[in-house]
This record gives structure tokens, sequence and C-alpha cells, in this order.
């Protein structure tokens, strides 16, 4: 073995298929509910929200689904991206693991969330959409969306959390710079900003809040604009399997077949897409690789969650459907990783979950901040705070390997960069940020307030 550090695909290795997981789920999927009617949604409901092409691959069971050109060629403005070891981390650590990870913020968006923005916005224009909502967290999932609105001419409003549209002001100017208009939500544009902010005229928003804002814009319409979501639903995951289609073969390149492969988790895009093509490799040709799904302990979505029937917002708008929730008004503390505070997951993550195919931790934030301030010392790349959970759980992997002995090949995906994340970055290194554990009573109380779903 050479010292090599990075390992690179050429652009002809660009996958050609996504990979889709329902073709070998062991763990058979639940059914999507009407909000209303709580009966199995048709595509007809789905279709008020997105073009039919995402709405097969939602429900699609096909194990490949090619990638159109349209999409690789934008893809290649930044993909395959780079697979690094981390070498000078291993070495602060003083391990006997091999640490790799997978970078994504080499896209022009600083994150993972173009593979899928981009994919959608090409289905929409393809099916004659002339313009998208959305809503956006962090920020990362908007600026992809506006950076893929863009590049199909088509319009964009972005429901922005208004905390993070006040932490985060460069991001919205990201948006802004792609051509987007982005609100601070709760607005007073929709129904259902103006009964939030009737109630709370300073409420600080919320992921469930901002998603009802920008579903009822598209509902609304009459057909002028269409819905695009970031994370959750299988159509994203699918899109996000690019991410460990390439990994797979730079695993290869260095030789080795990870045994734990670790992604964050918010809505559990990043670590499906890192991690599904590992677990295909379990499910069909005898491999055993861990996958460990890392989440915040402010917002333990499958660590402390109920695995029942919820719904994808609070407005109760969106489908519901079974997962690992925190209730649908789950009002999140104010963290630095914005991207993780959903109150639910990806139904297949959960199902996958509950079934013992994949493993879940939750860490804290200082622990977390502590990660990415070792990462940025050895390796150089200051992460999104998000990602920064993966490299705390990455971290615990190399030092419990230490501590057995063992040499364990540890995959990680850094979903992004943070070089827009310094307000969090000086809130840590001021001293100000603290830990938060999300209180088991308040998910008990929020368990109150669920569907009362004839199938659950
Ligand atoms: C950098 C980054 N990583 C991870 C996430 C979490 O999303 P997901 O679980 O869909 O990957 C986000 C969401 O905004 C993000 O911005």
């Amino acid at each position: 073995m050479t010292n090599q550090t990075r390992f690179l695909l050429n652009e002809s290795d660009l996958p050609k298929f996504w990979y889709n997981i329902n073709a070998d789920n062991p763990v058979p999927p639940t059914p999507v509910l009407h909000p209303g009617t709580m009966e199995p949604v048709t595509p007809d409901f789905l279709s008020v929200l997105f073009p039919m092409d995402l709405i097969l691959q939602e429900i699609s069971t096909e194990r490949f689904i090619e990638i159109p050109e349209e999409v690789r060629e934008i893809y290649r403005l930044y993909r395959p991206t780079p697979l690094l070891r981390a070498r000078r981390l291993e070495k602060a650590l003083d391990t006997t693991a091999h640490i790799y990870y997978k970078y994504e913020g080499v896209s022009p968006a600083g994150s993972h969330k173009p593979n899928t923005a981009i994919a959608q916005a090409f289905y929409n224009k393809k099916a004659g959409t002339k313009a998208m909502t959305t809503e956006t967290g962090a920020g990362q999932w908007g600026s992809a969306l506006a950076f893929a609105c863009h590049f199909f001419e088509l319009d964009l409003e972005v429901y922005m959390v208004k905390v993070s549209y006040h932490q985060k002001p460069y991001r919205r100017n990201l948006m802004e710079t792609y051509g987007s208009r982005v609100y601070a939500s709760p607005t007073d544009k929709t129904n259902y900003g103006r009964s939030v902010l009737e109630a709370d005229p300073n409420s600080p928003g919320s992921l469930g809040i901002a998603i009802s804002e920008a579903v009822e814009a598209a509902a609304t319409s009459n057909g002028a604009k269409k819905y695009g979501l970031g994370s959750v639903l299988n159509h994203v995951l699918l899109h996000q399997t690019v991410i460990g289609e390439e990994a797979l073969k730079q695993m290869d390149m260095a030789g080795e077949f990870p045994d734990v492969v670790i992604g964050c988790v918010g809505g559990g895009s990043n670590f499906a897409g890192i991690a599904y093509p590992f677990l295909r490799e379990n499910l069909k040709n005898g491999k055993r690789a861990r996958l460990l799904a890392v989440e915040p302990t402010a917002a333990p979505s499958l660590t402390k969650g109920v695995y029942t029937f919820d719904y994808g917002d609070t407005a109760k708008m969106a489908p519901i459907v079974k997962m690992h929730t925190l209730g649908h008004d789950f009002i999140p503390p104010g963290i630095h990783a914005g991207g993780l505070r959903y109150h639910g997951m990806a139904p297949s993550i959960c199902g996958l979950y509950d079934a013992g195919y994949i493993e879940a931790v939750a860490v804290k934030q200082m622990a977390t901040f502590d990660a990415a301030i070792q990462f940025a010392h050895t390796e150089g790349i200051v992460p999104a705070p998000e990602s920064a959970h993966a490299i705390r759980a990455a971290i615990d992997e190399a030092l419990d390997a230490k501590a057995k002995g063992e040499k364990r090949v540890i995959l990680f995906n850094l979903s992004g960069h943070g070089n827009f994340d310094m307000g969090a970055y000086e809130a840590y290194l001021s001293g100000k940020l603290e830990d938060f554990e999300y209180p088991a009573e308040a998910v008990q109380a929020a368990m109150q307030k669920l569907p009362q779903v004839p199938v659950a």
C-alpha cells in the first residue's frame, strides 16, 4: 500500500444509474396516507405537488433507475466527488482504524443536496413546470434547489426557518444570488403562516412549519407551482445513492471494504445515499458492513422517537407516513445543525432500523463541535455542523477500535462544508454553545396528537 490520500474517479466513471432500495428491501413498505381521509394516497393527490416522473420513482420497485443525461451533464460540474483517507486524523487519534470519507462539499452549493435538486428541477422542467416552492432549514437544501432551478430556468420561492434566516444571512444571499426569493417562515404569505404568527408573533419557525407553508403555496397555485422536498421521500433517497455507488468503486480502489458506514441523519437522505448501495452488498453479496445513522440528542427521532404513523408537516397537509417521530408539532431547540431538526425520518430508514439492518446513535452538540474542530485541524476542511455528527461517530468508532486493538475500516459521508456556518463556530469558540437533550416526556406528550390511523 502506498500513502495514497485521495481516491479519484474519472468523469467516465460517473454512475449511470441510481440504486432503488425498494427492489431489495427486506422490510415491506408501509402505506402512505392522505392527511384528510387517512386512506392510501393516490397519484392524483401527489400530482398536485410533484411531476409524474418523481411520483413513479417514489413507488418504483425497479432496482436501477437510469440517470437522465441532462442530469449527469450537470453532475459533471462536481461529480464524481473525491474519497479521502483521513490519514492525519488517524495519526492524531493514534488509532488502528482506517478512516475514509466521501466529500460532498465540493458541489457548487456546498453539500450533497444538489444530487436530488438537479434531478427534481429536471423532471419538473420536463413536465412543463414553471415555478417551484420549497422550505429550507439550514439553507443547504434551499441553496441547492436555487442552483438547480436556475440551471433549468425555473422560478423558486424558499420558505426559510426564521431562526436560520437570521443565523445564516449569507445562505439567504446565496439563494438570492442564484435568483430565488427567500422568506423567513412563518410568513404572512400563507394561511398557515398567518395562523402561526397570530398564535405566537415571535415563533422561531420550524422545518415542519416551513414545509406546511411551501406545500400550501404550491397546492393553492392552481397548478402554477410544484413543490420540492430535500429529504425523507423515496425519490430523494434514490437520487442520493450516486454517493454510495461512487464510494463502492473508490473503496475498491483503496483495496478495502468498510466495516462501518456512517452518515448524519436529518430526514435521512445523505445517510441512505451512502449506505444503501453498501446495504445491497450486505443483502446480495454476503458483505457485513455495519450501517450507522447519527443524529443530535436535541432532535433524536430514531433513538427516542416513537415508530408510528404521523404527519410529515406541522399543518397536517403533507401525507401521513409510518416513521420514528418526535411529533409533528416538534419545535426544536435552536441548535446549530439546522438540517438535522426534522421531527421524523425517511420511512425506509425507520423500517430498516426497526428490523435491525441499520444502527443509530445520538450525539451531543459540544462533543460534535469538538470533533468538527479536530477534523478542521487535521484534515483542513471545516465541516457543516450536520456533517460533524458523522465525524463525531467516526472518531468514536476509531477510538473504540483502538481500545480493542482492532483494525476497523470506517467510511463516513462528509455531507457538506461549513463555510457558511461561521455563526455556529463563533458561538462554539466563544463558549456560548451548550448541550441539549430532548426530553422523553416531551415525546410522550406529543404522541397525544398523532393522527388516529385505522391501519396503525
Ligand atoms: C450538510 C448537510 N448534511 C446533512 C443534512 C441532513 O439532511 P439529510 O438527512 O437529508 O441528509 C443537511 C440538511 O440540511 C445538510 O445541510
